[in-house]
């Protein structure tokens, strides 16, 4: 299978880049990192091209006197490589007019809004400023003006009530590391047709499911009232999205430089993640048996199980009652450690 060679530019963090690194491991994803370019010799991203082995080179924009010989340099660069597609991720330089129009319907960027609303900067401040139930993120084809071009996905997440920008952003953060890869997927497969300003899907399943926020009629939010586990994971980082982003939990700390000890926290339940290099349980086994790794009580565990629902939280066993009377349902964090969450019928 001959794989779409993609670069990927970045500017700081890169956790989308960590993203799409991560599906193009898989064997039978049709693209491959061929190169990362970061504007600045600083950026954390650049670490996960190193791990994963992959090409970076770093075209420092302050190097250059004017932006055309910037974007002419980050040309040469992705020419060299026979970049096929540029995957714009977190990259905070503006790109000319000539470098976008050379590589029309070849560049996407992603943007933590449900575009056209809210582009630019602080997306997340404007969108809680708006009240909007509904924020999210779109990757989309670039065009010269700033956040504009045809979409490609857009994903969605609720607005919670306690929301604050840093909290939103991070289940938008969570929301953008699965649709990068799938417009990824997409384009790589050819299922992608820009006609004008749009984007044209070929063989994309309709999903017609309403999501309503705040769900169902009933107002407020369940509340956890106890749990204090010690969790294992691989990755802190992608745990803490996990919990902040899909389960509505906050970080209470972050321990050690990197992180190797973190606790997140809701209401009254407080989860420890503690790092580990190799998995401690027999991930197969644990989900074959439903061996929990914790016990969550919730006040009202229908209110929670839909306001997971909402956020497209995969459920490991959906919600049912028990035979002695409680209401249960699962969720498998990223480690596959089994979480139950427990009320009264
Ligand atoms: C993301 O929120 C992306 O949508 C925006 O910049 C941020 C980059 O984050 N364009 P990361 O560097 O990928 O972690």
């Amino acid at each position: 299978m001959a794989r779409l060679k993609v670069a990927v530019l970045i500017s700081g963090r890169g956790s989308n880049l960590a993203a799409l690194i991560e599906a193009c491991a898989a064997a039978d994803f049709p693209a491959e990192i061929a190169l990362v370019l970061s504007n600045r010799a600083d950026a954390a991203g650049l670490a996960h091209a190193a791990r994963a082995g992959i090409a970076a080179r770093i075209i420092a924009h302050r190097d250059y006197a004017a932006r055309a010989a910037f974007d002419a340099a980050l040309d040469g660069a992705l020419r060299d490589a026979g970049i096929e597609l540029v995957c714009l991720a977190g990259f905070m330089r503006l790109l000319g007019k000539d470098f976008v129009e050379r590589w029309r319907d070849r560049l996407v960027n992603i943007h933590p809004s449900l575009l056209p609303a809210f582009r630019g900067l602080d997306p997340h401040a404007r969108a809680l400023a708006a009240g909007v139930r509904f924020a999210g993120c779109t990757v989309h084809f670039v065009r010269p003006e700033m956040d504009e071009g045809p979409i490609i996905v857009q994903a969605a997440v609720p607005v919670l009530p306690d929301d604050d920008a840093d909290r939103l952003a991070a289940r938008v953060l969570a929301a953008e590391h699965k649709a990068y890869p799938l417009a990824l997927r997409l384009i790589a497969e050819g299922r992608v047709r820009v006609e004008g300003d749009r984007v044209l899907l070929a063989g994309a399943a309709a999903n017609p499911t309403m999501l309503l926020n705040p769900p169902g009629t009933a107002a407020g939010r369940a509340t956890l009232t106890a749990a204090e586990p010690q969790l294992f994971v691989a990755d802190l980082a992608k745990s803490c999205d996990f919990f902040t982003g899909m389960l509505g939990f906050a970080v209470a700390f972050r321990y050690g430089d990197p992180p190797f000890y973190a606790q997140v926290h809701r209401d009254g339940a407080r989860l420890n993640l503690r790092h580990v290099d190799t998995p401690v349980h027999d991930r197969a086994r644990v989900k074959r048996e439903d061996l929990l790794a914790a016990a969550i009580t919730v006040d009202d565990v229908a209110r929670l199980f839909a306001e997971f629902q909402a956020a497209g939280v995969a459920f490991h066993q959906a919600l049912r009652t028990e035979p002695w009377g409680a209401r249960t349902f699962i969720v498998a964090d990223p480690d596959g450690n089994l979480l139950l969450f427990a009320g009264a019928a």
